[in-house]
């Protein structure tokens, strides 16, 4: 599959998140909204209101990355506030089948997200299920952190066995991607690569995706 860019809104000016969506729109090929609850992980972000608000300035997927406990209790919401797919932690949910069907019953998208010290193989009985693995190339909760390269053998262990099974699951990394680490992990494996600080950070937010895009097509 060639490869998608998702940047994350994380990293964005959030007093003006309207326009920073613009400026990427055309360019994205998803949008990342990093949902947390200062609990899965120390800190919070945004929340089901932002993704209901920036629904009406986007037509592009939005990936939802719950960064939180319990996360089946936010599906309804999530899916009549427009959220295209979302992903969860098999650290916050050990056993995923429910909250996979729930989210087919809601029309979402459904992925598994696998923080650095968790092997591919937490994942593995569920990808099936899974339209997206997610590998955490950074500990969640903060954006801007470097990316971690131990991650890699799990991105090609599950591109391994998402090939080897016929599976139709995209791998993503999330967190330290840059034009200089993408490329080591479009080597191992990844399909759809989840951009905050190299997008949102650069002047030009166009042109940060497309250096991004080239680094890795
Ligand atoms: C971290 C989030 C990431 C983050 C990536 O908890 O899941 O999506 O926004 O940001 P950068 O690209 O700055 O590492
Ligand atoms: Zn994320």
């Amino acid at each position: 599959m060639s490869p998608k860019i998702a940047p994350s809104i994380l990293a964005a000016d959030f007093a003006h998140l309207a326009s920073e969506v613009a400026a990427v729109n055309e360019h994205a090929d998803l949008l990342h909204v990093d949902i947390m609850d200062g609990h899965f992980v120390p800190n919070l972000s945004l929340g089901i209101p932002i993704v209901r608000a920036l629904r009406r300035h986007s037509e592009l997927p939005f990936d939802c990355h719950l960064m939180t406990t319990n996360p089946a209790a936010y599906l309804p919401e999530l899916a009549d506030a427009g959220a295209t797919i979302v992903t969860m932690h098999i650290e916050a949910v050990p056993d995923p089948t429910a909250a996979a069907t729930m989210s087919r019953d809601l029309d979402l998208g459904f992925g598994l997200v696998i923080n650095p010290g968790t092997p591919f193989g937490a994942v593995r009985p569920f990808v099936e299920l899974c339209d997206l693995v997610v590998v955490m190339s950074v500990e969640p909760g903060h954006g801007g952190q470097a990316f971690i390269d131990e991650v890699l053998p799990e991105v090609q262990a599950a591109r391994n066995f998402i090939d080897s099974e016929g599976l139709t699951a995209d791998i993503e990394i999330d967190g330290g991607i840059t034009p200089e680490t993408a490329p080591r992990a479009r080597s191992a494996g990844a399909d759809v690569f989840v951009a905050g600080t190299s997008v949102f950070a650069a002047e030009d937010r166009g042109a940060a995706i497309v250096q991004l895009r080239n680094a890795i097509t």
